[in-house]
């Protein structure tokens, strides 16, 4: 059996049975769930700390509902009253943190690496999650897109899957790639403006096709990326009617993707920039099941970080 994970701050080089593990518990979950267990005691007397230095909605939100569901404890620091807009060091905050025992600490913050440094620094046996770095990772987006695409299609070794829009400042299409690829999916297709491309040396065993009427023909799966003006610094990008008939997501183009092909989105979406309201709202949206599984993927990744 592939060890237990102690941290999650990337999916990038997990092995396969690991990402498998995680998922296969995320589903177990979702049956005790669906057969009405609305709390269990795995984590009875943890206490779960969510730190985020961006905004977050969904995934902080889905964050604590996790660890509520595992009878954990959670604690929301508030980072706008908090020590660090008085200048606070992350280093210092981490320790005071620490000293009030906490089991596990969900970090979101702009700096790539940050959760890395907290899990190197850490005095206490505290687990660190990352839920959000820069654009580098977000590995329970990764696992919960996974997730949502394996119960559609389990055979997902003939799959071909779309990652279209703003891919270079998305740290969600990073971990979806590596997701995906570490369950052996036949093709990643990665489509967008030249600009918003990863580097060439980024990942590399993905398709790029430009076009997207190219890129998702065919694709058994599309992931539409929102446009992240927050992290572009200067960037020019054609307005967003033109980026909408290039790049944006409208009934014609999914006619154009395998028959019954997966919609998906990370959530904020822009409705007319990258999807048509008819698209996400549509019979092949699977966005709100996206968000459904988020709870049970955070769920699995508490209940494997903070195993006894
Ligand atoms: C994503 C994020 O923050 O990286 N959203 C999320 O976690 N639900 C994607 C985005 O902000 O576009």
């Amino acid at each position: 059996m592939s060890p237990r994970l102690r941290h999650l701050t990337t999916l990038e080089n997990l092995p396969r049975p690991t990402v498998e593990r995680l998922l296969d518990r995320a589903e177990q979950l979702r049956d005790a769930c669906a057969h009405g267990t609305r709390k269990l005691d795995v984590l009875t007397g943890r206490t779960v700390l969510n730190l985020f230095f961006e905004p977050s909605t969904r995934t902080r939100t889905s964050f604590e509902l996790a660890a509520r569901r595992l009878g954990a404890d959670v604690v929301n620091f508030e980072i706008g009253f908090s020590s660090t807009s008085k200048g606070e060091e992350l280093l210092d905050t981490l320790h005071t943190l620490e000293a009030m025992h906490l089991d596990a600490i969900i970090v979101r913050h702009k700096q790539t690496g940050t959760p890395d440094q907290l899990v190197r620094h850490a005095m206490s046996g505290v687990s660190v999650i990352n839920a959000g770095d820069g654009n580098r990772a977000h590995p329970t987006q990764g696992l919960l897109d996974a997730l949502t695409i394996r119960q559609h299609r389990p055979d997902i070794e003939n799959l071909t899957v779309t990652i279209c829009g703003d891919v270079r400042h998305s740290r969600v299409a990073r971990s979806d790639v590596h997701a995906l690829t570490a369950l052996g999916v036949k093709e990643i297709r990665l489509c967008g403006p030249a600009s918003l491309m990863p580097a060439a040396d980024e990942l590399a065993h993905c398709h790029r096709i430009d076009d997207f009427d190219q890129a998702i023909a065919g694709a058994d799966a599309v992931i539409m990326l929102r446009l992240q003006k927050e992290r572009m610094e200067t960037i020019e990008l054609p307005d967003e009617a033109a980026y909408f008939s290039l790049y944006g997501l409208d009934q014609r183009r999914l006619a154009l993707a395998a028959k019954g092909c997966l919609v998906m989105h990370p959530g904020p979406i822009n409705r007319g920039i990258e999807i048509a309201s008819d698209v996400a709202d549509g019979a092949q949206s699977r966005i709100l099941e996206q968000v459904a599984n988020g709870v049970f993927v955070r769920m699995a990744v508490l209940s494997e970080v903070l195993a006894r």
